[in-house]
């Protein structure tokens, strides 16, 4: 991480402003770690925390709570897309990854497949940093120390469905579970679109050879991308649907594996099943969850993302006229600054130059938070996932901001 002068002590934070000790402001257009999307200091949310703890602390998983069984419901009736009615919860956006590719695994297990395991994902991805969830994403620098110990999950091109085809044929397809993406390539490289037909294109091959799809919607999910999910901007329904992140808008420790019928069915047809951790479906971070998504819908906030994400993107598209800025680009309110060393011929900065953590502790510097990202070949881009609550006068602050960071670093 990005280290900054003074050590950063967040007394209280209010809308899209942290408040650091001392008395200094910084606007969070990181939304954190790409989580805040509703804004900081609702009190409503931590109203409805503090009433679920007061009433009930803690039941095992199998048990339930009315918060939980109230979530599921909304999630079911109002959020996931059509089918995907099975609910885990877990902690987070990594146990919701690795919870997918056991789940995954163990539905070919109960078919009689073991030797389906399998999970193809995309060269520059990243799904979180149980060794599982590493093993499955590409993200170099963060799998770098422990590459050996990483399953040998196969990985193909980010941007080409052929390319996944020569995949599953080279690996052959009866030893592939499922296919995992993510719908908008967020930490690994910063905001990046697949080609209109991929989604599609992926759908089609993965039903063609039996193999789930998974979409990791850890960072896209809950309006991040101006609709509630990313696949739903290429009309994909995956059979696997995993999140964290948005559903408690940061709030509580909180993610979801959503599942179709489907993928369970042979589970349950065994007798199985999977084994919870012991804060799955925590009661505090439903009644986060509820809160959040209640407020993202009453205040038309998922809209507000798309609407808002538009106008931040022609905002910041201007940086592009920098000579260190290769391209400005997003869906909704995720949007990724690309850095080069230079522009005329694509070169990136080298491996060890880490020129996106200078960019972003410069930015911290002059009041302004954003997430670095970027990885293998995009080792360089900033990401911008405010809160949608965020305000025309806080885009421009954060667009002069940011402007003057990257000259600050890369020069002009
Ligand atoms: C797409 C994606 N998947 C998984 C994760 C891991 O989530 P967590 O950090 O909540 O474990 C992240 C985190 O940035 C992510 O962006």
């Amino acid at each position: 991480m990005p280290t900054t002068e003074a050590p950063p002590v967040v007394e209280r934070a209010e809308g899209c402003t942290l408040f650091f000790s001392g008395g200094r402001e910084v606007i969070d257009a990181g939304g954190g770690a790409v989580a805040v999307n509703i804004g900081h200091g609702r009190a409503e949310v931590a109203a409805a925390v503090a009433h679920a703890t007061q009433r009930v602390s803690y039941v095992i998983p199998p048990w339930v709570t009315e918060e939980r069984i109230a979530l599921v419901e909304m999630l079911r009736e109002r959020w996931l897309p059509p089918g995907l009615d099975r609910v885990g919860l877990v902690s987070g956006g990594s146990e919701s990854v690795d919870s997918a590719i056991r789940l995954a695994i163990n539905h070919f297990v109960s078919k009689g497949q073991p030797e389906r395991w399998k999970v193809i994902g995309r060269e520059t991805s990243y799904h979180g940093v149980t060794l599982a969830s590493l093993a499955v994403g590409g993200h170099t620098s963060r799998r770098s120390g422990f590459e050996h110990v990483l399953m040998d999950h196969p990985k193909m091109p980010v941007a080409d469905a052929e390319g996944l085809q020569k995949v599953i044929e080279s690996e052959d397809p009866d030893t592939i579970a499922a296919v995992i993406a993510e719908p908008v390539i967020g930490a690994s490289a910063g905001a990046v679109l697949p080609p209109d037909d991929w989604w599609p294109d992926v759908r089609a091959i993965c039903d063609e050879h039996g193999i789930l799809l998974i979409a990791d919607e850890v960072m896209t999910g809950f309006g991040r991308t101006g609709r509630k999910f990313g696949v739903d901007h290429w009309g994909v329904v995956p059979d696997i649907l995993v999140g964290g992140k948005g559903l408690s808008g940061g709030y509580a420790p909180l993610g979801g594996v959503y599942a179709t019928d489907e993928v369970v069915a042979p589970i349950a047809a065994v007798g199985g099943g999977m084994m919870f951790f012991t804060y799955s479906a925590h009661s505090a971070a439903c009644a986060a969850g509820i809160a959040a998504l209640t407020i993202l819908e009453d205040e038309n906030l998922v809209e507000a993302s798309a609407t808002k994400g538009e106008d931040f993107l022609r905002r910041l598209r201007p940086l592009e006229d920098h000579p260190h800025v290769r391209e400005v680009r997003g869906l909704g309110l995720m949007i990724g600054i690309e850095l080069v060393r230079d522009k005329a011929d694509g070169e990136p900065y080298g491996p060890t130059d880490g020129m996106a953590g200078q960019v972003v502790a410069e930015a911290l510097r002059r009041g302004v938070w954003v997430y670095p990202a970027g990885d293998g070949s995009v080792p360089d881009a900033l990401l911008i996932g405010p809160p949608f609550t965020i305000t025309e006068a806080e885009m421009d602050t954060v667009v002069a901001v940011l402007g003057e960071a990257i000259s600050a670093v890369c020069g002009d």
